[in-house]
């Protein structure tokens, strides 16, 4: 199975590129195979400052890894204020677009200044290092700005993705206890103001930890203020204006020196269970993987535009907005709204205005766009783009195809990156000068990627046989650890095949080596690009009054890949299914976030149920996806609850 049609790199392409040939690939996979503590000891001393120089690479327990010990090192000086002693002191840092159109331009220096008056504010209300700060914003200059200025005071940050409901900021504040807060009033998506601060003071009923809410007015609609725990940012900005003994402090640049395991941020995804997992990613080690696949994967040169289309709230966003881009120096786009908004030409406008040269996306946006046909980009020049990449899932030949045709005009590689919350950087990828591209393939593990394919008994798999993806050796941008739960990070990641993480996706590898990522093999689905956990969403279901149980799966989707399918027994009452279907979704949608929002909610007088009780989420899937149901069934406690479940979906379809 040597799969579908390859795309070499163009030889202009590769001429410049960092790595210019699969030679010069597979050397330095070699080497760093062969001894990764010279490998990444000398990345780490070349690609990043220091205060004071590690000792050694690696302190290795698994799963406890400790990079770089000995040396000292700050996130937000690396990414900021190393860059001031050369060319790059007024080169732009971030290019900023917001979505009713309003933009700013932050150099490196300016990034520079409102950072070290924002740390200045922060310092003067108390906030310290060792403290845990929950970043709740829309995608404006500030919230880099408030990352940033927790990395450099040692305040351990959790952004949580504007699109969340009150409920879960309550729950991630609550885990991690953090003191501050830091919001605006509200955010702007698709014309309607997303209300940040009245969430915040509803999650902050219930969060005795918060001490001090740092709000940004971004679209100056009224909120309230509680005296004494609520603060303008824009007020004490003022105020540090007019007081000259602030105004010195910040401009003193105080920056913390910090243990290289310095808890960094803590970043919640969706897991098996129903309670999120706080994924811990601390400094060097992390920094140092963002910044070096910027180079390797997006071949990033010192005049790129580089635009990541995520949000900061993902993972996505922290590597490859935040610290990637900026610890290798780079210019990147943020903007703040929706893709489609005004109208489909929203992304290619952006493009063409700042004339972006790396343009990274998910398959999401790609096939949502496809699908409005070609005259959106074609009316754009986007000339300037060198180089597109692709995140989140699988990338299908079709929507590849049309990235590739439409809006690279054949000249530009597609990067298919592979990667995870948990890895914090790309793990599998093309250097885009090195390696010809199958479309669908995230092709080759990085150097210092140790990978195998194994079966359920972890014995190791050949070409071209479906298995488990998982990881042999540690990597400096690993998480360390699940927030709080020790037991469970171990449990998930490390105790399913001996010493290996393992990563929770299926995979195959064909004759030449390349990898095909087949999707989660686990209770985690994949909406939009974005992590969803079935448990998550069923115990959001069974908290409404009406609802008696449910089980919750993934049926595909056309463009959000996968969509999320609800199964729902109601409890004793005379409901009308019509409204209730509705009102569930919106439930769910308050409760966890409208991403979260079933496309479709299914009622059932039972669920189908092994004799030991457990839902048998297989059989539903297999509904949604097939039309019958094969396989091992004879566990069911009553087949007739299958049979009733496939004839309603048959008379659905009909
Ligand atoms: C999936 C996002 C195929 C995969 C960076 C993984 C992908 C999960 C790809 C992590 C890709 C991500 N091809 N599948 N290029 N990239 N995935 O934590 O199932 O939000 O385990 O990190 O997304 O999602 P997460």
């Amino acid at each position: 199975m040597s799969d579908s049609k390859t795309y070499a790199p163009p030889s202009e392409f590769s001429s410049r590129a960092h790595v210019k040939s699969t030679e010069e690939y597979r050397a330095l996979y070699e080497r760093a195979k062969t001894n990764p503590e010279a490998f990444w000891g000398d990345l780490a001393a070349t690609e990043l400052t220091w205060f004071r120089p590690f000792l050694k690479t690696l302190d290795w327990d698994p799963p406890s890894a400790k990079w770089f010990p000995g040396g000292k090192i700050n996130a937000c000086y690396n990414c900021v204020d190393r860059h001031l002693r050369t060319e790059r002191r007024t080169k732009p840092a971030i290019i900023w677009e917001g979505e009713p159109g309003d933009s700013r331009v932050l150099t490196y220096e300016d990034l520079y200044k409102l950072i070290n008056r924002f740390a200045t504010i922060l310092m003067r209300l108390k906030s310290k290092t060792g403290e845990r700060a929950v970043i709740y914003m829309p995608m404006i200059p500030e919230l880099a700005i408030a990352v940033l200025t927790c990395a450099r005071m040692g305040i351990t940050h959790s952004v949580v993705f504007g699109g969340f409901s009150s409920e879960a900021l309550k729950t991630r504040i609550q885990d991690l206890g953090a003191s501050l807060v830091i919001t605006a009033d509200g955010g702007w998506r698709r014309g309607k103001e997303v209300r940040l601060k009245d969430a915040v003071d509803k999650a902050l009923e219930e969060c005795p930890s918060v001490r001090t809410v740092m709000v940004y007015k971004r679209t100056g609609s009224d909120v309230n203020m509680m005296t004494g725990r609520d603060y303008w940012w824009h007020e004490h900005e003022e105020n540090l204006d007019s007081t000259p003994a602030l105004k010195a402090i910040a401009e003193s640049g105080e920056v913390q020196h910090l243990d290289p395991e310095h808890p960094l941020f803590v970043l919640y995804t969706s897991g098996t269970t129903g309670k999120p997992k706080g994924i811990l990613h601390t400094t060097a080690g992390y920094l140092l993987q963002t910044a070096i696949t910027m180079k390797w994967v997006f071949d990033l040169r010192e005049d790129d535009i580089f635009w990541c289309t995520a949000d900061i709230g993902w993972v996505t966003g922290h590597s490859y907005i935040v610290y990637g881009p900026l610890t290798a120096g780079a210019t990147v786009v943020m903007y703040e709204g929706a893709p489609d908004y005004p109208a489909y030409d929203r992304f290619w406008q952006i493009v063409e205005k700042y004339r972006v040269t790396i343009f990274y996306t998910s398959p999401t946006a790609i096939r949502a766009l496809v699908r409005q046909g070609d005259k959106w980009p074609n009316a754009h020049d986007l000339s300037s783009l060198r180089l597109l990449g692709s995140v989140g899932e699988p990338i299908n030949p079709a929507a590849w195809d049309w990235y590739y045709r439409v809006i690279g005009k054949e000249r530009c590689p597609i990067v298919d990156t592979w990667w995870q919350t948990e890895t914090g950087a790309i793990m599998i990828a093309p250097m885009p000068g090195a390696m010809p591209l199958k479309p669908g393939s995230a092709t080759l593990p990085l150097p210092g990627t140790i990978v195998d394919i194994v079966d359920t008994n972890g014995n190791v798999l050949g070409n071209n046989q479906e298995g488990f993806l998982v990881i042999r050796e540690p990597w400096p941008s690993m998480a360390r650890n699940v927030w709080g739960d020790p037991k469970r990070f171990q449990e998930q990641y490390w105790s399913r095949f001996p010493n290996s993480y393992f990563t929770g996706d299926a995979a195959r590898r064909d004759d030449d080596g390349y990898y095909w990522i087949l999707g989660r093999i686990d209770d985690v689905m994949n909406v939009s690009g974005h992590r969803l956990s079935t448990m998550e969403i069923e115990s959001s279901l069974v908290h409404h009054p009406a609802v008696a149980e449910a089980a919750v799966v993934a049926k595909p989707h056309e463009i959000t890949g996968q969509a999320v399918c609800a199964f729902v027994t109601l409890k004793q009452g005379d409901w009308n299914v019509e409204a209730l279907g509705q009102e569930l979704r919106q439930w769910v949608g308050r409760e966890i976030g409208p991403f979260a929002r079933p496309e479709e909610i299914r009622f059932t007088d039972a669920l189908p149920k092994t004799r030991s009780g457990k839902i048998m989420r297989r059989l539903l899937r297999e509904l949604v996806t097939s039309h019958g149901v094969t396989g091992d069934i004879t566990t069911l406690e009553d087949m007739s609850v299958i049979q009733r479940l496939a004839s309603q979906h048959q008379s659905d379809e009909d």
